[in-house]
């Protein structure tokens, strides 16, 4: 039995029964992981030819493109196949792991938002756009993606409560400095593209501003020249946060352009209104070579996934990793 690796052009003989990501791994191919459990996604790759038998898993992929993709830590091979590696050099290995942390701020960011900041012992390795499973008991469990980046000292997440939620309301009522967190991860395909030097799109609807200020806060301080347009797509001007954060990131960051689009028609505002997806859609026929980051509820991705693909951006190019409000 063969394995061939592409865009690489490697072949291994393998044996039926080897995992797919032991294997790559075992013969130096780049490839993403962390959990090496079916659960971040980080792992997914396109499955050109041949069958793998999948092992279950519960990866929360909204990575669109569909596909005959798999993941390759759950995927046991079984007969000759081909499979596609994306972009070998644009690798992101942080293995998961599970960090001991405390909250060591916890502030109102809107009357529905918190900035939640947490302290480990040890460091998180994570890329910029990723996200983490917290457990703040046994019972009260989320994903949340990090908004800061990996060099700083504290893990910063931004919570918004949904309403007669049990998790976010167990955040916004009865967590307090110095309570324990459990954090594990990193998870997530969305990360930022070091590589890329092309234009960038960012759609963030709510707190998906989280992982865009995160993987923004990355391009800044690894002095990339990339331009970045980043929507910030919110309800009404009340939900708008992070506004200082992002004048001072496009002091630092000429070739940064931030468009905030609320939703609500409020007479006098300054802001733009309407749908975030249609701004985006208004400003631009033609995204040919861009690289987009879309965060924030499914509806929102999904839009702006049509969207960036219509004005010609390539779905492998296109990263999602989509939140979703959990109703309890
Ligand atoms: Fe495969 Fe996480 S490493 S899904």
């Amino acid at each position: 039995m063969e394995l061939v690796v592409q865009p690489l052009g490697r072949s291994f003989a393998v044996e039926a029964g080897d995992n797919l990501l032991e294997v790559l791994q075992a013969n130096g191919v780049p490839v993403s992981y962390s959990c090496r459990a079916g659960r971040c996604g980080t792992c997914r790759c396109k499955l050109v030819e041949g069958k793998v038998l999948e092992s279950a898993g519960d990866a929360k992929l909204t990575n669109p493109g569909g596909g005959s993709h798999v993941l390759a830590c759950m995927s046991v091979l079984t007969e000759s196949c081909v499979v596609e590696i994306p972009e070998p050099d644009e690798i992101v290995a942080h293995p998961a792991r599970i960090l001991k942390a405390s909250v060591v701020a916890i502030e109102d960011l809107t009357h529905d938002i918190k900035r939640l900041v947490l302290k480990s012992a040890k460091p998180l390795s994570f890329s910029a756009g990723q996200y983490a499973i917290l457990q703040f008991t046994p019972e009260h469990i989320r994903p949340y993606s990090m908004a800061g980046v990996a060099d700083d000292d504290t893990l910063e997440f931004h919570i918004r409560k949904v309403p007669g939620g049990r998790v976010t309301g167990y955040v916004f009522d009865t967590l307090r400095l110095g309570d324990a967190v459990r954090v594990s991860g990193p998870m997530g395909t969305a990360y930022l593209r070091r590589k890329h030097e092309g234009p960038v799109l960012c759609i963030a609807g709510g707190t998906g501003l989280a992982p865009v200020l995160s993987i923004v806060r990355a391009a800044t301080a690894l002095k990339m020249t990339n331009p970045i347009h980043l929507y910030f797509g919110v309800r009404s001007s009340a939900d708008i946060y992070g506004q200082a954060w992002l004048d001072e990131l496009a002091q630092r960051n000429p070739n940064l352009h931030v468009h905030v689009v609320i939703a609500t028609n409020e007479p006098g505002t300054r802001h733009r209104l309407g749908l975030v997806t249609d701004a985006v859609s208004a400003d631009w026929s033609d995204l040919r070579g861009w690289r987009a980051y879309l965060c924030g509820a499914p509806p929102m991705v999904e839009a702006a996934t049509l969207i960036a693909k219509a004005r010609g951006i390539a779905m492998e190019h296109i990263y999602a990793d989509a939140f979703y409000a959990s109703p309890d």
